[in-house]
């Protein structure tokens, strides 16, 4: 397969560039922090996240470079601030690269990114160099992402934008559209995007999810359960920030329902732990995590 130095549109090639979700810039403020920390916190390696943010906000975050006061005095204002929301979501990135290495070792070969928003993995995992790059994503995150990203050259063999919303718009048809191919083992991430659902559009992704899986193909999530982390009276203020910024949580699911969910359409879980436990397999700081449990990393694959 030929490989693209620019990813392009499956379609709806003339959107007008338009703001990027801000929880997508949210957390890839926080993978940018992470990485421009200096050790033990700069756990993170993502050399993307800083130019994928607004310019202004992508400076800010060089303030912590080599400055190793400042940053601890950055790293413990925002675990604070977050309840460590701040550490969980850089951590379950390095936990899903980790599982998503494990997926292409095993033979995925195509990823699709479910509510990409600014992931950079396109562009910094040498893995990806057999495997067609799908990132899904509303229109306007995705015009904003491909104008920073311009010029970039991706890892992938193929790297393909795909803009729907997951509530309105059939996720097979514009898969296919943009020239997935159901019959090769596939690896879907969606992280940090359940919980911005409403149930009808978790259930009709899951189903597309496991009618475009061929056998072997793996799913992995992360969710919240309902009475855990962001839904809690003392993080309040996110949840309430989080509607204020027009990107309000729907979306806490039990895992006795997720499970459900995906089984009745042939998914399987084969983990499903808390991002800490799941992080400190490859971060030793997420042992130093004592606030709550937010998010669980979910893998479930197809039989
Ligand atoms: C918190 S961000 C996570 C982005 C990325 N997965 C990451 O971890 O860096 C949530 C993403 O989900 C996307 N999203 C939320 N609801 C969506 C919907 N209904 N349709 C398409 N994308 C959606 C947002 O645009 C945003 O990019």
């Amino acid at each position: 397969m030929a490989s693209s130095q620019r990813p392009s549109y499956g379609l709806h090639t003339t959107m007008r560039p338009l703001s990027p979700s801000m929880t997508a810039i949210g957390v890839a403020a926080l993978r940018a922090l992470y990485t421009r920390m200096p050790a033990p916190l700069g756990f993170v390696r993502d050399p993307f996240a800083a130019r994928l943010l607004p310019r202004p906000l992508g400076a800010l975050t060089a303030a912590v470079r080599g400055r190793p006061a400042v940053a601890s005095v950055v790293h413990h204002a925002l675990r604070l601030a977050t309840r460590e929301l701040s550490l969980s979501s850089p951590l379950r990135t390095l936990a899903i690269d980790d599982s998503l290495r494990d997926s292409i070792a095993a033979g995925a070969r195509q990823l699709v990114v479910l509510g990409s928003g600014l992931d950079a993995r396109g562009w910094r995992c040498a893995e990806l160099s057999t495997v067609s790059v799908f990132e899904v994503d509303r229109a306007r995150t995705l015009a904003y992402k491909r104008r920073r990203m311009a010029g970039m050259h991706s890892l992938a063999a193929r790297h393909v934008y795909v803009p729907m919303d997951f509530a309105r718009d059939d996720l097979a048809r514009v898969l296919k559209d943009a020239g997935f191919q159901p019959e090769i083992p596939t690896v879907w991430l969606w992280e940090g995007v359940i919980i911005y659902l409403h149930r009808d559009a978790i259930a009709s992704t899951i189903r597309s999810v496991a009618e475009l899986s061929a056998s072997g193909s793996r799913l992995i999530a992360t969710y919240t359960c309902p009475g855990l982390g962001i839904a809690r009276g003392p993080t309040l203020h996110l949840r309430l920030g989080a509607r204020l910024i027009g990107e309000a949580v729907h979306g806490e699911i039990s895992t006795r329902a997720l499970h459900a969910l995906l089984e009745s359409h042939g998914l399987v879980a084969d983990h499903d732990d808390p991002v800490n436990a799941w992080a400190s397999r490859v971060a030793p700081l997420a042992d130093r995590m004592s606030g709550p449990q937010w998010e669980r990393v979910l893998v479930a694959s197809k039989r």
